[in-house]
């Protein structure tokens, strides 16, 4: 890995034989920037430098860095109690949230699961769409369908669900569950062709698993609501849970509340995280319709969903998403967000003309140039930076899903940097 430079700070220096880091080759990863305080869209650096942040911290930051309403409400938190455990105890903050998510969520989706991250919040939606079965006394519907394209997390559960080239499914074969992966039936054909499929595995699945409208570690692959119609006329077709991973898409990021609201379509189970906490803490949640939940109901104690992570419903987190939900209450995120949509749309515009460059997409407040083929990540990276801007180019992508509060500015600043660090003399070869 890159020394830290002589101007960095000590505990960089100190802790970097220690810590490894996420999604990268040691030897050769970048050093990461030394961060000593937020605010609004602003990650400001050790060196003194400020970088207007285009991904909010991996899309949870939805309402700009240190909101002081969230702040607020995890201080007052704190005082009276950081966490207690939920097995036998509850609080109000929980309690709140899970009757705030299921209000704001639609049909008949009221039953809350809390975890502490997005892919335990999806290991516990396959396990509850496994055991809904078993409950019922239906055997060997044990896999998922799944899509290429999908990420659901990095766990061993998750991971299975993944695309298999993106998921590592060759790395860990036989160490990962084998489930069926199809193509999102994008139209009448690819719905032909799914419902072909599902006619030969039908009998051994318990689920259909997707991102609504935005596949979004797997590329910020967009598909229309009309998709979303199909999966669930299929499901209910041949008799099969729906989840929709929301865990991205929720909380204004692909322009409504929630991916399901586009499609007008009332999935069985939703996992939602990220966003949840306003970017503060670590929580995430597995909401499931009524009809999941009573499968679990029963007198028989092996009917129970034997979950129940330490730190579930943590109560600072469940304060930071009250909060967050305040503030979704008040003020207009999701005119916001569709502010942020014309104004990505417009000021990515000019990089359909950069080098190199074979798609610009616009949905929600996610703005995506995507290049024909990879382009090197760490000198567009560094261009961005150079122009003061925080992005993390991926795969053939480069994104901007910024604070839904962001300033016009900052928001010309961020467009005017990529679309500047892919211009021809930016990205010609020096001579
Ligand atoms: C759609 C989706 N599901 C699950 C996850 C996993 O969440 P986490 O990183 O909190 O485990 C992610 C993370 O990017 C995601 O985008």
């Amino acid at each position: 890995m890159a020394k830290p430079e002589p101007a960095d700070p000590e505990w960089l220096a100190r802790g970097a034989a220690h810590v490894w880091l996420p999604y990268a080759q040691m030897k050769h990863a970048l050093a990461p920037l030394p961060v000593v305080r937020t605010r609004g869209s602003r990650i400001h650096l050790a060196d003194g430098r400020e970088l207007v942040d285009g991904i909010a911290s991996w899309w949870t930051a939805c309402h700009g860095y240190n909101h002081p309403h969230i702040a607020d409400a995890v201080r007052a938190q704190l005082e009276k109690m950081p966490h207690v455990m939920f097995g036998g105890l509850a609080h109000e903050p929980a309690y709140r949230l899970a009757a705030r998510l299921a209000a704001l969520l639609p049909g008949d989706l009221e039953r809350v699961f809390f975890t502490e991250s997005g892919s335990v919040a999806v290991e516990v939606a396959i396990k509850m769409a496994m055991q809904y079965w078993m409950n019922r006394g239906v055997a060997g519907r044990r896999k998922l369908l799944t899509f290429r394209g999908a990420y659901h997390g990095d766990t061993f559960a998750t991971m299975a669900a993944c695309d298999p080239d993106e998921g590592m499914h060759a790395l860990f074969k036989g160490a990962l569950a084998e489930h069926v992966i199809a193509d999102l039936p994008r139209d009448a054909a690819g719905e032909a062709a799914l419902r072909a499929t599902l006619t030969i595995h039908a009998h051994e699945l318990a689920a259909v698993i997707v991102e609504p409208l935005v596949q979004g570690a797997g590329g910020m692959l967009f598909h229309d609501a009309e998709v979303l119609r199909r999966l669930r006329a299929l499901a209910d077709e041949f008799g099969l849970l729906l989840i929709f991973d929301e865990i991205f898409t929720g909380f204004g990021r692909a322009g409504t509340m929630f991916a399901c609201e586009a499609a007008g379509v009332v999935p069985d189970i939703v996992t939602l995280s990220k966003a949840l906490t306003g970017g503060t803490l670590p929580l995430a949640a597995t909401v499931a319709r009524k009809k999941v939940f009573d499968a679990f109901w029963s007198d028989d104690p092996a009917h129970a969903l034997m979950h129940g992570p330490t730190y579930m419903g943590n109560a600072l987190a469940c304060a930071a998403a009250n909060a967050s939900l305040d503030l979704f209450e008040r003020e207009p995120r999701l005119e916001q967000a569709a502010r942020i949509s014309a104004m990505l749309a417009a000021g990515l515009e000019p990089c359909r003309r950069a080098p190199g460059v074979a798609d610009v997409r616009v949905m929600g407040a996610i703005g995506v140039v995507e290049f024909g083929k990879e382009p090197d990540r760490a000198a567009l990276q560094r261009r961005l930076i150079e122009r003061g801007v925080w992005a993390r180019p991926f795969g053939k992508i480069v994104y901007l899903t910024p604070a839904l509060t962001i300033a016009e500015s900052d928001l010309k600043i961020l467009t005017g940097a990529i679309c500047g660090a892919l211009a021809r003399e930016a990205v010609a070869p020096k001579v």
